[in-house]
């Protein structure tokens, strides 16, 4: 059994010299090269549909396709203040005293910058997230040996091609200035696109990525009044829930069949996942960008009410989903240990996303208004 040292590479989850000494180091390189360990698997077994689930997700995703050109009204007028003040209960600090610390002479014009910024910030990570999915997508179409699921995770390239297409035309367009891929995302993203087997791409990426992804973009969707951004966001996440349940989907029929020491390793890597995507939301590029010193801002992040509920609801999909693929329970409750220690293990309740994407599906108002924009 590993220790936090050898997974995370530090013992203490809430050590703020640690986190921050992950930073990134290639951001002014125009690509990243990552090493791809993992052989292209040819199926002779062709006959669709022999795994159901997937071939009705398939179907589904055949006919749910948008255009993030034409169905989006890009000529919407962005005001980017008021998008910055939808977002801003999470910049704040709540009831916490800021006197004696980095923010004590802040004013409105201060709070304003960093409700922008934290805008820029999420919306460029999530492109990189996007770029992220759309790269390890197509590497489940090799490596998968399934042909109902080299079929459905085709579909799901051409998602995650518009999808970076419509939050990079966003964050060109309608704000100002992208952020760098966050380092701790960076590690994630790696690690997930290194590994051989093929299950740990699902799992890094469907499982935990896009899990997040789901509630994060949710949570946007919810709190945002800018219409353009609801109504991509709100595109978006009707095809999210899919990939999630493919993820899902996939994974239960292969993680049944896994011994002890197998899930093991699985539930170790929904760990350091887990970890990777908390350490990224301490958003240090941006405090860096204040001109402010993360060191002593981030003692303030971790106690911090507002930051914390966040950050909880960042797993509202993730632990049901670990519920039921066997990852919280197997090896004596490994994973539900961590998860406790985390904070999250409460969720474990909820509704997990196996079939939910039928709830996120667009309605059929919102498709033959694709349609119509089509010429169909
Ligand atoms: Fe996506
Ligand atoms: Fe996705």
């Amino acid at each position: 059994m590993s220790t936090n040292e050898e997974i995370i590479g530090r013992a203490d989850l809430n050590d703020l010299e640690a986190i921050l000494s992950v930073s990134a180091a290639d951001q002014d390189d125009a690509i990243r090269a990552v090493k791809d360990n993992a052989d292209a698997i040819f199926t002779w077994d062709y006959e669709k549909g022999s795994r159901p689930a997937l071939n009705k997700l398939y179907e589904k995703a055949k006919v749910s396709m948008w255009n993030g050109e034409t169905d989006l009204p890009w000529d919407t007028e962005v005001d980017q203040e008021q998008v910055a003040r939808d977002n801003m209960a999470l910049g704040s600090f709540g009831d916490i005293d800021l006197t004696h610390t980095p923010f004590a002479n802040w004013g409105d014009d201060e709070w304003m910058n960093l409700g922008m910024e934290f805008q820029n910030w999420s919306l460029s990570q999530f492109m990189h997230g996007e770029q992220g999915a759309l790269i390890c997508t197509a590497k489940i179409v090799e490596t998968v040996p399934w042909i109902d699921a080299k079929y459905y995770a085709s579909t799901q390239v051409m998602d995650e091609a518009r999808h970076v297409e419509v939050f990079a035309k966003y964050l060109d367009t309608k704000l100002n200035g992208h952020y760098p891929l966050n380092a701790h995302l960076g590690l994630l993203l790696d690690d997930i696109i290194e590994d051989s087997r093929w299950d740990m791409t699902y799992l890094g990426m469907q499982i935990m990525v896009e899990g997040l992804a789901l509630a994060a973009f949710g949570f946007m969707h919810q709190m945002t009044t800018e219409p353009l951004l609801k109504k991509l966001l709100r595109y978006v996440m009707s095809d999210e829930a899919r990939h999630v349940a493919f993820g899902v989907l996939s994974l239960k029929e292969y993680y049944a069949e896994l011994t002890d020491a197998e899930m093991l390793e699985r539930q170790e890597f929904a760990f350091e996942a887990a970890v990777r995507m908390r350490d990224r939301f301490m958003q240090q590029e941006v405090w860096e960008r204040m001109g402010l010193k993360p060191k002593e801002v981030l003692p303030l992040l971790i106690d911090n009410p507002n930051r914390l509920l966040f950050q909880q609801m960042l797993f509202t999909k993730i632990v049901p989903n670990c519920k039921k693929l066997g990852l919280l329970d197997r090896n004596d409750g490994w994973l539900r240990h961590r998860f406790e220690e985390l904070g999250v293990i409460e969720f474990e309740h909820l509704t997990d996303t196996s079939d939910e994407y039928q709830a996120f599906a667009l309605g059929e108002q919102e498709l033959s208004e694709s349609a119509a924009s089509l010429g169909a």
